[in-house]
């Protein structure tokens, strides 16, 4: 900020809270604006029929059947939130996960009955991984090296692939792989592609942490790893650098946006990625820190409204360009 022009002359000249007096000037001279078109709402879908469980730990968000998912998205799109990131509990879980695959598993059901409902109104996101499909909980099949069972990358990316060209089929807009796989991005380019889809977008969590504030999103989606934990693929937390490196890496492996997750903890790491790549950038509000604003906002020690608002537009102002949140709906309530 040393290139201020305020070097020569300070107060009583000086007085910044001029710009603050009338509330007019104070909108003027805002730099950061949240609106709802930058809002991605994350969505659970599960088998059955008139299912609407509410998840404890992440009040306002349900696990979904089909049915009632459709009625979910229109008073989304209501409300003007027309993006959306769907995570699915299959039916059945297996040590490869199969059913992540299948033409009519529970995601591949979801995005064809969205697209016929909603057409072109709606933006469809899926997350590709493996972990809510296979019975361990990691994020794609396992094999041991040096004595240690570990997620085994290569034999994982073409199985990641053929996930994204099932759901582009079945009407995905844009694929977003979550695993923190080497070479993810260049697998399912090269999947996409050859199926057809060169056009179709992937938004790629190219810095995404190992977090403990994944807690209520692994209850949402019945996906915590049961053995273990996933260090050996996701990012710790103490580093920053190498978030430049997985963002550089997923670029020129052909990621098309690049997602920093979690957001909150991580604000500095969304600011450095803006300000070095100049591609867009989404942020991940995740599931941990959504329910610490609800629990204390249930027991009346903040304003929910206020802080809410506050906390999705600081993700804005450190450089994201749009933010997976489950506030959407209430965001978009209070910002109408
Ligand atoms: C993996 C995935 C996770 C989240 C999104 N995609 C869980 C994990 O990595 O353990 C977490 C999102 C949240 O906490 O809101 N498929």
């Amino acid at each position: 900020m040393s290139d201020l022009p305020l070097t020569t002359r300070g107060f009583p000249t000086v007085r910044p809270r001029r710009l603050r007096h009338h509330p007019l000037v104070r909108e003027l001279v805002r730099q950061t604006e949240l609106s709802v078109r930058d809002l991605i709402l994350p969505l659970f879908v599960r088998p059955g029929q008139n299912i609407r469980n509410e998840i404890a730990s992440m009040p306002g968000n349900y696990q979904l059947s089909l049915d009632r998912l459709v009625d979910e998205v229109g008073a989304a799109v209501d409300l003007g939130v027309c993006a959306f990131i769907l995570f699915g509990i299959p039916g059945y879980k297996d040590a490869r996960g199969s059913s992540a695959l299948e033409e009519e598993g529970i995601v591949q059901q979801a995005l064809r009955v969205l697209r016929k409902t909603f057409g072109e109104r709606i933006l469809l996101i899926t997350d590709e991984c493996f972990c809510e499909y296979t019975d361990h909980g990691h994020c794609g099949i396992l094999c041991e090296v040096g004595g240690r069972t570990e997620l085994d990358n290569d034999a994982t990316l073409p199985l990641l692939a053929a996930q994204c060209v099932s759901h582009a089929r079945a009407g995905a807009d844009m694929v977003a792989p979550s695993g923190m796989l080497d070479g993810m991005v260049q697998a399912i380019r090269q999947g996409l592609d050859a199926a057809g889809y060169a056009w179709l977008p992937i938004l790629s969590y190219a810095a995404k942490y190992a977090s403990g504030f994944y807690g209520p999103f692994r209850d949402a989606a019945e996906s915590p790893p049961q053995f273990g934990d996933r260090s050996s693929y996701q990012m710790d937390p103490g580093n920053s650098d190498e978030a430049l490196r997985e963002v550089a890496l997923d670029l020129a492996e052909g990621a098309d946006l690049i997602m920093v997750k979690p957001a909150l903890s991580y604000l500095d790491i969304i600011r450095r990625v803006k300000d070095r790549f100049p591609v867009p950038v989404a942020a991940y509000n995740v599931s941990g820190e959504f329910a610490m604003v609800k629990a204390a906002a249930a027991n009346g020690w903040i304003d929910e409204r206020r802080v809410t608002l506050e906390i999705l537009t600081s993700i804005k102002r450190a450089g994201a360009d749009m933010i997976l949140t489950y506030h959407a709906l209430d965001a978009a309530r209070w910002l109408r």
